[in-house]
């Protein structure tokens, strides 16, 4: 059983996706997965499997409003925080959150 699921997550590695909507009620999150590897430089291992495993389980990025995950610098926020290499949310939710349907 062990196997089999293990083959099955190897079989899906193969293919990086292009974006990933994360559903959320303060508006869809469309995450660019493409954009991101090659503003790491092709860097997997930036992400995978340290903060991301690949698996579709939750991200763990939405508690107290992302303040969590900036505090411990995990999932989004090993990036996304102030002093990190991209913009932190205070002040940016429009930047990830699409507002009435359309990505901004
Ligand atoms: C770097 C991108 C990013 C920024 C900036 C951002 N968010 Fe998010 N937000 C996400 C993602 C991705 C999720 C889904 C996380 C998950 O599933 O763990 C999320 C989820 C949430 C949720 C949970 C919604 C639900 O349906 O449970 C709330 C509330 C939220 N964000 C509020 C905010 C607020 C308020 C701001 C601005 C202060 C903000 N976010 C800025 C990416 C972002
Ligand atoms: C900047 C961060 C980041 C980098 C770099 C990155 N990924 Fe990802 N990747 C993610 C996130 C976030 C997810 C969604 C959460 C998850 O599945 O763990 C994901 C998911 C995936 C998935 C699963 C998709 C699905 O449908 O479940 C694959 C396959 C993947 N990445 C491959 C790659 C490959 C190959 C590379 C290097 C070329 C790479 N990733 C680099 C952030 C990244
Ligand atoms: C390894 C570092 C890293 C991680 C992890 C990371 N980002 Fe980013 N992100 C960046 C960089 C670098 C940029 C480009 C610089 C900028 O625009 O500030 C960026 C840009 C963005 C942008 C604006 C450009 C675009 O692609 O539309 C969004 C939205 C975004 N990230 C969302 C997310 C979400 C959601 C997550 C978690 C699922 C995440 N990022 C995880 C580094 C990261």
């Amino acid at each position: 059983m062990w196997t089999l699921t293990g083959v099955f997550l190897w079989a899906q590695a193969q293919k990086a996706p292009d974006t990933i909507v994360f559903k959320a009620k303060m508006g869809d999150v469309t995450y660019t997965h493409k954009k991101h590897v090659d503003a790491v430089k092709g860097d997997c291992k930036a992400c995978h499997d340290k903060l991301f495993p690949q698996s579709k389980a939750p991200i763990n990025f939405k508690a107290a409003m992302h303040k969590k995950a900036e505090a411990a610098k995990s999932s989004c926020a090993a990036c996304h925080v102030a002093g990190g290499t991209s913009f932190a949310s205070k002040g940016n939710c429009q930047k990830c959150h699409e507002k009435g349907g359309a990505k901004g």
